[in-house]
């Protein structure tokens, strides 16, 4: 018989115990836009040891990972839409000018010896603009929406018709952030600093790391909590209008 959470979602895992995130970004496996897929299926798929997965999970119950997170899923909207402008939003105003500075000055000292520094340069910019205005869509148009629905009694008049459709989009920007950041993985060998590399290439490798694991955080709380408890709110909302 299969271990009961092997065919659990990696979005539903993190969701119970959010400390889980950690262990699978260790392993690299996706649970923020690949959330929906089953432990097992995505170990199967990424040809990693689901044994050695299920054993770090355990472990991490065992050291009683203290779980600092909030449940999300109890919330109301506007109290996870404010967290997340709070945390996330605000984390990367500050991270992404303070990357594209180090970036830039790794670029200038080590770009002859380490090409792909300029590959990364431009991933990077792309990433920044995408990500700036994705967040400031959200900020403007979506969460605005999702506190509108907390105390309405009725269906709020959306311009944007429904919330399916903002939120189609900003799946697809993470999905598109996502992919960023993997080619950002990938060219730096998993942010692993090259031999004799210098303070500066060492904190940029340890800020693009940061930068990945807290938009993984941050694309889960929207993908797998917000965006789904707002469009089951709006579906209540309109089933109890008619
Ligand atoms: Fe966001
Ligand atoms: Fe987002």
């Amino acid at each position: 018989m299969s271990h009961p959470l092997t065919n659990a979602t990696l979005g539903h895992l993190v969701i119970e115990r959010p400390g889980r995130a950690k262990v699978f970004e260790r392993w690299e496996l996706d649970y923020c836009c690949g959330g929906d897929r089953p432990l097992g299926d995505a170990c199967k798929q990424k040809g990693i040891d689901l044994q050695a997965v299920l054993d770090d999970l355990q472990a991490l119950d065992a050291a009683g990972a203290t779980e600092t997170e909030i449940d999300w899923t109890k919330a109301s909207l506007t109290e996870l839409a404010d967290h997340i402008e709070a945390a996330h939003h605000a984390y990367l105003r500050e991270a992404l000018p303070r990357l594209t500075f180090l970036i830039e000055k790794v670029v200038n000292a080590h770009g002859e010896r380490h090409p792909e520094l300029r590959d990364i340069q431009v991933i990077f910019a792309g990433l920044r603009t995408e990500l700036e205005v994705h967040t400031g869509k959200e900020e403007r148009i979506l969460f605005p929406l999702c506190r509108l629905l907390d105390d309405a009694e009725m269906l709020p008049p959306f311009h944007c018709g429904s919330l399916r459709n903002p939120i189609y989009v900003m799946e697809i920007e993470h999905d598109n952030a996502g992919r960023a950041l993997e080619r950002l993985r990938i060219l730096t060998h998993g942010f692993a600093p090259p031999k004799g590399a210098c303070g500066t290439y060492r904190a940029m490798l340890d800020g693009l790391a940061e930068l990945e694991a807290d938009t993984h955080l941050h694309i889960h709380k929207e993908n797998n909590i917000l965006f789904p408890r707002a469009l089951a709110r709006e579906a209540a909302l309109a089933a109890a209008g008619h």
